[in-house]
C-alpha cells in the first residue's frame, strides 16, 4: 500500500533520499521527466530575480565522452592538488587500512570519480551569465531543485563541477558546445536510473552547526540535536 505524507514529511522525505548518484542503468530519462526537472530548476529563486541560468541537454554518446573525458581530467588535477598539499591525507586520517587509504587516494588522484560523466543517459550543462552579480547562488539553487526533483521522481543524479574548475577545461567546454561569449559553464548535473540503492553520506550534527545569538553557544545540546 502507498504511504501517506503530509507536505512537510514528502518535503524531508525527499531532502533525506537525495544521493549523488553516479552508475546509470542504460534506461533513457523521459522527455516527461526531463521537462519536470527543468521545470524545478526554472522556478528557483534567484537575486533580483535574474534568472541568469541556461541549460544544454546532452545525450549524444560522443559529446558525452567528451564531457566525461574533460570531467575527468578537471577532477583528477583537483585531487591530486588535495594530495600534494596534504588536505587529503587530513581527510582520510581516520582510514586506518592502509591499502584501503592507497586505493582511495588512487582513485581519487586519477580522475576516474568524476569521469562517469561520460556514462550519464543525460547531462544538464548548466551555464550562467556572468554579468549576474549572484550568479554563483543562482545556479546553485537551480541545480539543488534539480535535484530534489530527480529524487522525488525515482531517479538519480550528481552535480558535477569537476570539468568548470580549470579555465582551459572551461574554454573546452565552450568550444564544444558553442557556449556564447557573456555565458560560462557553472556545473553539469548528470541524470540517469540508478543501478542501485546508496547509502547516505555521513552529515555533521545540527548541535555542531547551529548558535545561539553568538558563535560561541550552541543552540542544541548533543542529546536533543
Ligand atoms: C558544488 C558541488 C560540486 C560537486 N562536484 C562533484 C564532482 O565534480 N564530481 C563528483 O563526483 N561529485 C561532485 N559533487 C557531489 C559531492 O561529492 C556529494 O554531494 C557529497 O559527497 C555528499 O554526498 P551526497 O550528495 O550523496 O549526499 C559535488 C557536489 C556539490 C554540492
Amino acid at each position: 500500500m502507498a504511504e501517506t505524507y503530509s507536505l512537510a514529511e514528502a518535503a524531508m522525505k525527499i531532502i533525506e533520499d537525495r544521493r549523488s548518484i553516479r552508475d546509470y542503468t542504460d534506461e533513457p530519462v523521459s522527455e516527461e521527466h526531463l521537462k519536470m526537472i527543468l521545470e524545478a530548476a526554472r522556478l528557483a529563486p534567484s537575486g533580483e530575480n535574474a534568472q541568469p541560468w541556461r541549460f544544454i541537454i546532452v545525450k549524444d554518446p560522443a559529446t558525452r565522452k567528451k564531457l566525461g573525458a574533460i570531467a575527468g581530467g578537471g577532477s583528477g588535477r583537483r585531487f591530486t592538488a588535495e594530495f600534494v598539499t596534504k588536505k587529503m591525507q587530513e581527510r582520510f586520517a581516520s582510514l586506518e587500512d592502509e591499502a584501503k587509504k592507497k586505493a582511495v587516494f588512487e582513485k581519487l588522484t586519477s580522475g576516474r570519480v568524476s569521469a562517469f560523466l561520460a556514462d550519464a543517459p543525460v547531462s544538464i550543462v548548466v551555464c550562467g551569465k556572468k554579468d549576474v552579480w549572484d550568479l554563483p547562488y543562482d545556479t546553485s539553487a537551480a541545480i539543488e531543485n534539480m535535484l530534489l526533483m530527480v529524487t522525488a521522481l525515482g531517479l538519480g543524479a550528481c552535480w558535477v563541477i569537476a570539468p568548470c574548475i580549470d579555465i582551459r577545461d572551461e574554454e573546452r567546454l565552450k568550444d564544444l558546445l558553442n557556449v556564447p561569449e557573456g555565458f560560462k559553464v557553472i556545473s553539469i548535473v548528470a541524470v540517469g536510473h540508478p543501478t542501485r540503492p546508496h547509502r547516505p553520506r555521513p552529515r555533521i550534527p545540527l548541535h555542531e552547526l547551529v548558535y545561539s545569538e553568538t558563535w560561541d553557544s550552541p543552540y542544541y545540546k548533543e542529546e536533543e540535536a
